[in-house]
């Protein structure tokens, strides 16, 4: 009998998830503790903006004209139990209050309701980042609570998935790591898994310690990447290079990649951010400190391109103060493609420049409603062109494709002052001087 599977926890991994396993053809059981989110699930609505999640959302969800009706959401701990015999745990363990480790309290609580009511066999699989040896200390919690005790397995199955490309990322995944106990419990992932190693990803066999910790690797290895050439912006910056050019070129040598190697106001978002910090913590209490304080390293650099970036502005305005002047932000989220605007570099810049007396009006194609949430005190404007008009200077801080089709001479006209600073380098600095704008980028020479 084919599997029936659960995902607990409806956020952009577990709702992403969810439709995903549907679409493999799975009958599926999603769970959330927050009533509104599974309200608007059921309805076939995506509580963030991630392309493609609501159509394939909508393909698959029960009660929705022409669906599968693979696809159920409940708030029901004991109905979850019940029905599944994999249960994806997708709840998000976001930065401690105050400090670097990660908080894990959502994943304890998720598997301890859940092990409570698993009265029959069943693999329980971790997708969550998390500290190293947390797999290990769930699964002694599980044997200890589950009523079907030692037929409920652990295995824990880390998720790469990036926002704006999540359902791609889960239904063709680079890879599928799970880390396993048992055969049994490799062999049902093999079963969920057919369709994408059937279509050549490959699966990776671990233990639990590896499988946690590829997952903070691999976000490590791409934080380190980022915050490499915006340390060589920093050296070309000082020495009048161009590290769009150095990027281009050092990216040619295949033992490099060009991938992840724009330079610009750096990392942000719900993942990298938190996952160096707490992977920096998890070392310290494990003895090994000294092997990732390289990292502490890497998040200053990214830190710094955002200070960076305010004097950048500062000094295109002439030096001094901010006061009086009209600040044009483009992009509000942490990258296009997404409404995420958790530790976004953008509104960071953007909320630094308003603090210090500049009149800041963002605009974002679709981040408004978040990034007004989060930062209520910033004007607000509907369009480019709304946010442009008068402005003495246009930050480009989200590479949109919105922005990058935009028309300089129209803008230009709209504009107080021709002067833009462009923040991702993904601007096209010949067609914006043409059109007799001032245009500046990270690492870059002025002209
Ligand atoms: C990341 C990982 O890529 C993904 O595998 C993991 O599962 C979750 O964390 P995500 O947070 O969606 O995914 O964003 P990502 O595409 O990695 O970008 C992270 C940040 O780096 C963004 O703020 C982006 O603007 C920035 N970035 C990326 C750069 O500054 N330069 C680059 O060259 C690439």
């Amino acid at each position: 009998m084919a599997l029936k599977i659960t995902v607990i926890g409806t956020g952009y991994l577990g709702a992403t998830h969810a439709a995903a396993m549907a679409e493999l053809g799975f009958e599926v059981l999603g769970l959330d503790v927050v009533p509104e989110k599974i309200e608007m699930l059921t309805r076939g609505e995506v509580p963030m903006y991630e392309p493609g999640l609501e159509e394939l959302l909508r393909k698959h969800v029960a009660g929705i004209e022409g669906s599968t009706g693979r696809l159920r959401f409940t708030m029901d701990w004991a109905e979850v139990a019940e029905f599944g015999d994999v249960h994806f745990v997708c709840v998000n363990t976001p930065q401690k209050h105050g400090e670097y480790a990660c908080d894990m309290s959502y994943v304890d609580a998720a598997v301890e309701s859940l092990a409570k009511h698993l009265g029959k066999p069943a693999l329980v699989v971790g997708k969550s980042t998390v500290p190293v040896g947390s797999a290990e200390r769930l699964a002694a919690r599980i044997l200890e609570l589950a009523p079907a005790g030692g037929e409920v397995e652990l295995a824990w199955n880390p998720e790469f998935l990036r926002e704006g490309f999540a359902v791609g990322d889960t239904l063709h995944p680079d890879r599928i790591v799970v880390g396993v106990r048992s055969d049994r419990a490799e062999k049902t992932l093999r079963e969920v898994y057919a369709t994408p190693v059937g279509q050549g990803s490959p699966f990776v066999v671990t233990d639990f310690p590896t499988a946690e910790l590829v997952k903070t690797a691999a976000n490590s290895f791409l934080a380190t990447k980022i915050s490499f050439i915006n340390a060589m912006a920093e050296v070309c910056e000082a020495a009048g290079g161009d590290v769009a050019k150095l990027a281009e070129a050092i990216g040619y040598d295949e033992r490099i990649g060009s991938k992840f190697l724009r330079a610009g106001i750096g990392f942000g978002g719900g993942c990298l951010p938190k996952d160096i910090r707490a992977f920096m913590a998890r070392a310290g209490e494990l003895g090994a400190d000294q092997a990732l304080t390289f990292l502490r390293e890497i998040d200053s650099i990214n830190m710094r391109r955002r200070g960076q970036m305010v004097e950048m502005t500062r000094e295109a305005l002439g030096g001094g103060s901010f006061l009086g002047k009209r600040v044009a932000v483009l992009g509000a989220t942490f990258k296009p493609d997404s409404d995420d605007v958790r530790d976004s570099p953008a509104l960071n810049v953007a909320g630094q420049i308003h603090l210090q007396g500049g009149q800041v009006t963002v605009y974002d194609p679709k981040g408004m409603d978040n990034a007004r949430r989060l930062f209520p005190t910033l004007g607000y404007a509907e369009s480019a062109d709304a946010a442009v008009r008068g402005a003495d200077v246009v930050l480009h801080l989200t590479e949109w494709s919105e922005f990058r089709e935009l028309d300089p001479a129209a803008l230009g006209a709209l504009a107080g002052t021709r002067l833009i600073l462009d923040g991702r380098n993904a601007l096209d600095p010949v067609l914006w001087r043409e059109a007799g704008w001032t245009y500046r980028a990270m690492g870059r020479p002025a002209a």
